[in-house]
């Protein structure tokens, strides 16, 4: 199938490793050109793009300098990722919402939702010329707020509500704004040795792999397993295609079932 992709510019947000670096693979696959942006910079996403930068997404500057590079480098922009999110390994505590600081609310406000907007306010103008795409990586816990650390649910809601507000406003315009919503994923998050799954192993008593093999059933995943990056790439990919050209405002859940209601 050919998603018409080739020759097109995308520049994608945190981009170094994760369901950000499938992206930026899979839309290099597809023949666009890519601008990849984490703090830093790997060899897998050097392979997988054409320039990158080097830019902390939490803050305005940041935000700013990644479009300002991707414009002299690529000339314009005709595809948007943001998929930076999480959030620090030790700002973040598991306890529930009279445990969480004021800095554990701003830190996930500003790397789930103002990296967000900040790049998309920078991006708009381009992206507007050239009727491009813009796809926001929120998750399920914008839906299942209390299954999500406090302040991270909340700061994806927002997201996920931004994402609608842009579909509306820059539609009729003829830049197209979607959501995609993953639940459990296989990266650093969950597999890594000191992010929430090793922290959420440790409250619970258990081994991180136990962990797990246990995410499954404690999340109620209908399929029976986690999703793996290149999955919610091929759907972030699909999504910006030329193959999805009536799809707009959309939140698109990729959970293995994990919401239980329709
Ligand atoms: N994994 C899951 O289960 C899951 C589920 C639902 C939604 N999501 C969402 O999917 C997106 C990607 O998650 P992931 O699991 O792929 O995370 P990940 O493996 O931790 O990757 C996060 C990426 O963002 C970059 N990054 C983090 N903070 C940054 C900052 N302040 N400035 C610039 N870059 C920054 C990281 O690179 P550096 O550290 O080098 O900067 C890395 O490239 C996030 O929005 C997350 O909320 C993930």
């Amino acid at each position: 199938m050919d998603l018409e992709l080739t020759g097109k510019t995308a520049v994608v947000t945190g981009a170094s490793r994760g369901i950000g670096l499938a992206v930026a693979e899979s839309l290099s696959a597809a023949g666009a050109r890519v601008i990849g942006a984490a703090r830093t910079i790997t060899p897998e996403l050097e392979k997988a793009t054409v320039a990158n930068v080097s830019v902390d997404l939490s803050s305005q500057e940041g935000a700013t300098a990644l479009v300002d590079t991707a414009l002299e480098e690529l000339g314009g922009i005709d595809i948007l990722i943001n998929n930076v999110g999480g959030g620090s390994p030790d700002r973040l505590t598991l306890g529930g919402f009279l445990d969480s600081t004021d800095d554990q609310w701003r830190h996930f406000l500003d790397v789930n939702l103002f990296s967000a907007v900040w790049a998309t306010r920078a991006a708009l103008p381009s992206l507007l010329e050239r009727r491009g795409a813009i796809v926001n990586v929120s998750s399920i816990n914008a839906h299942l707020p209390s299954a999500g650390p406090v302040g991270y649910s909340e700061a994806k809601a927002a997201l996920t509500a931004f994402g609608k507000r842009l579909s509306e406003e820059f539609g009729p315009q003829g830049v197209r704004v979607n959501t995609v919503s993953p639940g459990v994923v296989g990266t650093r998050i969950w597999r890594g040795s000191e992010w929430v799954g090793a922290k959420l192993a440790a409250a619970q008593g258990i081994s991180h792999e136990q962990l797990l093999e246990a995410l499954p059933d404690q999340f109620g995943i209908a399929s029976g397993r986690i999703s793996e990056p290149e999955e919610v790439a091929a759907l972030v990919t699909f999504l910006v295609s030329g193959k999805a050209a009536n799809i707009v405002g959309a939140d698109l859940v990729i959970d293995g079932g994990t919401i239980k209601t329709s």
